[in-house]
Protein backbone atom coordinates (compact mmCIF):
# COMPACT_ATOMS: atom_id res chain seq x y z
CA UNK A 1 0.00 0.00 0.00
CA UNK A 2 1.26 3.59 -0.41
CA UNK A 3 -0.18 6.48 1.25
CA UNK A 4 0.58 9.97 -0.16
CA UNK A 5 0.27 13.37 2.43
CA UNK A 6 0.35 16.76 1.33
CA UNK A 7 0.89 18.70 4.00
CA UNK A 8 2.21 22.74 4.49
CA UNK A 9 3.72 21.31 7.78
CA UNK A 10 5.25 18.31 6.88
CA UNK A 11 7.53 18.04 9.45
CA UNK A 12 4.79 17.40 11.67
CA UNK A 13 3.66 14.53 9.96
CA UNK A 14 6.59 12.58 9.52
CA UNK A 15 7.37 12.24 13.00
CA UNK A 16 4.51 10.45 14.05
CA UNK A 17 6.02 7.74 11.56
CA UNK A 18 9.18 7.21 12.61
CA UNK A 19 8.00 5.69 15.62
CA UNK A 20 6.43 2.17 16.29
CA UNK A 21 4.18 -0.27 14.69
CA UNK A 22 3.84 2.29 11.06
CA UNK A 23 7.94 2.73 11.44
CA UNK A 24 8.45 -0.99 11.39
CA UNK A 25 5.37 -1.45 8.57
CA UNK A 26 7.64 1.38 6.65
CA UNK A 27 11.06 -0.92 7.13
CA UNK A 28 9.16 -4.01 6.24
CA UNK A 29 7.83 -2.55 2.93
CA UNK A 30 3.88 -2.97 4.25
CA UNK A 31 3.30 0.32 3.19
CA UNK A 32 5.07 3.63 1.78
CA UNK A 33 4.20 6.71 3.10
CA UNK A 34 5.60 9.98 1.10
CA UNK A 35 4.32 13.17 3.09
CA UNK A 36 4.54 16.13 -0.11
CA UNK A 37 5.29 19.86 1.45
CA UNK A 38 2.62 22.04 -0.49
CA UNK A 39 5.01 25.47 -0.25
CA UNK A 40 6.87 24.95 -3.35
CA UNK A 41 3.86 24.65 -5.42
CA UNK A 42 3.07 28.32 -4.14
CA UNK A 43 2.63 30.70 -6.29
CA UNK A 44 4.89 33.55 -6.83
CA UNK A 45 8.39 34.13 -5.59
CA UNK A 46 6.93 34.06 -1.83
CA UNK A 47 5.66 30.57 -2.67
CA UNK A 48 2.27 31.72 -1.57
CA UNK A 49 -0.40 29.22 -0.78
CA UNK A 50 -3.02 30.57 1.25
CA UNK A 51 -4.75 34.19 0.91
CA UNK A 52 -8.32 35.96 2.92
CA UNK A 53 -11.59 34.34 2.11
CA UNK A 54 -14.09 36.19 -0.43
CA UNK A 55 -16.69 37.64 1.52
CA UNK A 56 -14.60 38.53 4.29
CA UNK A 57 -14.31 37.12 7.68
CA UNK A 58 -11.28 35.85 9.63
CA UNK A 59 -9.12 32.81 8.50
CA UNK A 60 -6.49 32.13 5.73
CA UNK A 61 -7.71 29.64 3.27
CA UNK A 62 -5.60 27.41 1.45
CA UNK A 63 -5.48 28.33 -2.62
CA UNK A 64 -6.84 25.93 -5.23
CA UNK A 65 -3.75 26.44 -7.36
CA UNK A 66 -1.08 25.53 -5.29
CA UNK A 67 -2.83 22.49 -4.37
CA UNK A 68 -4.19 21.49 -8.02
CA UNK A 69 -0.77 21.69 -9.39
CA UNK A 70 0.65 18.76 -6.68
CA UNK A 71 -2.67 16.63 -6.92
CA UNK A 72 -2.55 16.51 -10.67
CA UNK A 73 1.33 15.77 -10.20
CA UNK A 74 0.90 12.69 -7.95
CA UNK A 75 -2.04 11.84 -10.01
CA UNK A 76 0.24 11.66 -13.10
CA UNK A 77 2.29 8.93 -11.68
CA UNK A 78 -0.45 6.90 -9.33
CA UNK A 79 -4.00 6.12 -9.69
CA UNK A 80 -5.60 6.82 -6.06
CA UNK A 81 -8.59 4.37 -4.70
CA UNK A 82 -9.41 7.63 -2.63
CA UNK A 83 -8.80 11.03 -2.27
CA UNK A 84 -9.31 12.58 1.27
CA UNK A 85 -9.41 15.83 2.91
CA UNK A 86 -9.36 15.77 6.60
CA UNK A 87 -11.44 18.03 7.98
CA UNK A 88 -13.86 18.45 10.88
CA UNK A 89 -17.03 18.65 8.82
CA UNK A 90 -16.49 15.52 6.90
CA UNK A 91 -17.96 11.82 7.90
CA UNK A 92 -16.75 10.56 11.40
CA UNK A 93 -14.25 8.03 11.59
CA UNK A 94 -15.15 4.42 12.65
CA UNK A 95 -13.41 1.47 12.28
CA UNK A 96 -15.86 0.17 9.43
CA UNK A 97 -14.70 2.49 7.55
CA UNK A 98 -10.83 2.46 8.44
CA UNK A 99 -11.08 -1.45 7.63
CA UNK A 100 -12.42 -0.66 4.18
CA UNK A 101 -9.67 1.93 3.52
CA UNK A 102 -7.22 -1.17 4.79
CA UNK A 103 -7.87 -2.63 1.68
CA UNK A 104 -7.14 0.23 -0.42
CA UNK A 105 -3.54 -0.09 -3.25
CA UNK A 106 -3.11 3.94 -2.97
CA UNK A 107 -4.53 6.69 -0.82
CA UNK A 108 -3.92 10.15 -0.95
CA UNK A 109 -4.54 12.67 1.95
CA UNK A 110 -4.97 16.08 2.00
CA UNK A 111 -4.71 18.19 5.47
CA UNK A 112 -5.98 21.35 5.20
CA UNK A 113 -4.98 24.52 7.65
CA UNK A 114 -6.17 27.65 9.21
CA UNK A 115 -10.14 28.41 7.67
CA UNK A 116 -9.77 25.04 5.54
CA UNK A 117 -9.40 24.49 1.99
CA UNK A 118 -10.89 26.34 -1.08
CA UNK A 119 -13.95 24.32 -1.92
CA UNK A 120 -13.43 23.96 -5.35
CA UNK A 121 -10.49 21.81 -4.14
CA UNK A 122 -13.21 19.44 -2.40
CA UNK A 123 -15.56 19.45 -5.62
CA UNK A 124 -13.17 18.63 -8.53
CA UNK A 125 -10.26 16.37 -6.48
CA UNK A 126 -11.55 15.57 -3.30
CA UNK A 127 -13.34 11.54 -2.92
CA UNK A 128 -14.13 11.17 0.96
CA UNK A 129 -14.19 13.72 3.48
CA UNK A 130 -13.15 12.68 7.08
CA UNK A 131 -13.31 14.16 10.62
CA UNK A 132 -11.31 11.75 13.32
CA UNK A 133 -13.91 13.42 15.88
CA UNK A 134 -16.76 16.86 17.01
CA UNK A 135 -13.57 19.39 17.39
CA UNK A 136 -11.32 21.32 15.35
CA UNK A 137 -7.27 20.56 15.19
CA UNK A 138 -5.15 23.22 14.12
CA UNK A 139 -4.95 21.49 11.00
CA UNK A 140 -5.19 17.95 9.32
CA UNK A 141 -2.01 16.53 10.28
CA UNK A 142 -2.50 14.92 13.35
CA UNK A 143 -6.13 13.55 11.78
CA UNK A 144 -4.00 12.05 8.80
CA UNK A 145 -1.77 10.56 11.31
CA UNK A 146 -4.69 8.90 13.36
CA UNK A 147 -6.17 7.75 9.74
CA UNK A 148 -2.76 6.27 8.45
CA UNK A 149 -1.85 4.52 11.93
CA UNK A 150 -5.36 2.83 12.18
CA UNK A 151 -5.40 2.03 8.45
CA UNK A 152 -1.79 0.68 8.55
CA UNK A 153 -2.03 -1.74 11.43
CA UNK A 154 -4.30 -3.71 9.49
CA UNK A 155 -2.35 -4.96 6.73
CA UNK A 156 -1.83 -8.17 7.18
CA UNK A 157 1.69 -8.87 8.77
CA UNK A 158 1.50 -5.47 10.56
CA UNK A 159 1.29 -6.60 13.67
CA UNK A 160 2.51 -9.56 14.69
CA UNK A 161 -0.12 -11.82 16.15
CA UNK A 162 -2.60 -12.14 12.96
CA UNK A 163 -5.84 -12.35 15.25
CA UNK A 164 -4.63 -9.53 17.18
CA UNK A 165 -6.18 -6.86 14.96
CA UNK A 166 -9.38 -8.58 14.61
CA UNK A 167 -9.96 -9.61 18.42
CA UNK A 168 -9.53 -4.85 18.67
CA UNK A 169 -12.48 -2.75 20.34
CA UNK A 170 -14.98 -1.97 17.27
CA UNK A 171 -14.07 -4.94 15.01
CA UNK A 172 -17.26 -6.83 15.75
CA UNK A 173 -19.13 -4.07 17.29
CA UNK A 174 -18.40 -4.93 20.70
CA UNK A 175 -15.52 -2.78 23.05
CA UNK A 176 -12.39 -5.46 23.91
CA UNK A 177 -12.82 -7.38 27.44
CA UNK A 178 -10.08 -6.64 29.87
CA UNK A 179 -6.57 -7.87 29.83
CA UNK A 180 -4.07 -9.55 31.97
CA UNK A 181 -0.73 -9.63 32.41
CA UNK A 182 1.44 -11.59 35.30
CA UNK A 183 1.61 -11.57 38.37
CA UNK A 184 -1.40 -13.32 38.92
CA UNK A 185 -1.50 -11.57 42.30
CA UNK A 186 -0.84 -7.70 43.27
CA UNK A 187 -1.21 -6.53 46.35
CA UNK A 188 -4.14 -8.56 47.04
CA UNK A 189 -5.96 -7.75 43.45
CA UNK A 190 -6.44 -10.43 41.75
CA UNK A 191 -6.88 -12.04 37.66
CA UNK A 192 -9.74 -13.95 37.62
CA UNK A 193 -9.44 -17.11 37.49
CA UNK A 194 -10.87 -18.79 34.62
CA UNK A 195 -8.23 -16.75 32.51
CA UNK A 196 -6.17 -19.20 34.17
CA UNK A 197 -7.92 -22.72 33.75
CA UNK A 198 -6.89 -23.43 30.25
CA UNK A 199 -9.78 -23.56 29.64
CA UNK A 200 -10.50 -21.97 25.97
CA UNK A 201 -13.89 -22.11 25.57
CA UNK A 202 -14.84 -20.87 28.71
CA UNK A 203 -11.95 -18.36 28.50
CA UNK A 204 -13.87 -17.24 25.09
CA UNK A 205 -17.36 -17.16 26.50
CA UNK A 206 -16.05 -14.95 29.69
CA UNK A 207 -14.31 -12.35 27.14
CA UNK A 208 -17.77 -12.44 25.29
CA UNK A 209 -19.16 -11.50 28.04
CA UNK A 210 -17.51 -9.17 29.37
CA UNK A 211 -17.41 -7.22 26.19
CA UNK A 212 -21.39 -7.12 26.02
CA UNK A 213 -21.15 -6.03 29.86
CA UNK A 214 -18.69 -3.27 28.79
CA UNK A 215 -20.14 -2.00 26.09
CA UNK A 216 -23.57 -1.93 27.50
CA UNK A 217 -22.09 -0.07 30.25
CA UNK A 218 -20.28 2.88 28.27
CA UNK A 219 -21.06 2.47 24.82
CA UNK A 220 -25.09 1.50 24.57
CA UNK A 221 -25.37 3.04 21.38
CA UNK A 222 -23.01 0.26 19.71
CA UNK A 223 -25.26 -2.48 20.62
CA UNK A 224 -28.17 -1.13 18.61
CA UNK A 225 -26.66 0.09 15.39
N1 LIG B 1 -8.90 19.16 10.76
C1 LIG B 1 -9.21 19.95 11.80
N2 LIG B 1 -9.98 19.33 12.68
C2 LIG B 1 -10.20 18.07 12.19
C3 LIG B 1 -10.92 16.94 12.64
N3 LIG B 1 -11.63 16.96 13.77
N4 LIG B 1 -10.92 15.83 11.89
C4 LIG B 1 -10.22 15.81 10.72
N5 LIG B 1 -9.52 16.84 10.25
C5 LIG B 1 -9.50 17.96 10.96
Amino acid sequence: MKIDIISCQPGLIDGFFSQSIVKNAIQNNFVEINTHDLRPFGNGNYRQIDDYQYGGGAGMVLMIEPLAKLIRQLQEKTTYDQVIYLTPDGKTLNQKSVNKLSLSKNLLMICGHYKGIDERVRELFVTQEISIGDYVLSGGEIAAAVLTDAIVRLIPGVINDETSALTDSFQDDLLAPPVYTRPADFEGTKVPEILMSGNEKLINDWRLEKSIERTTQRRPDLLTK
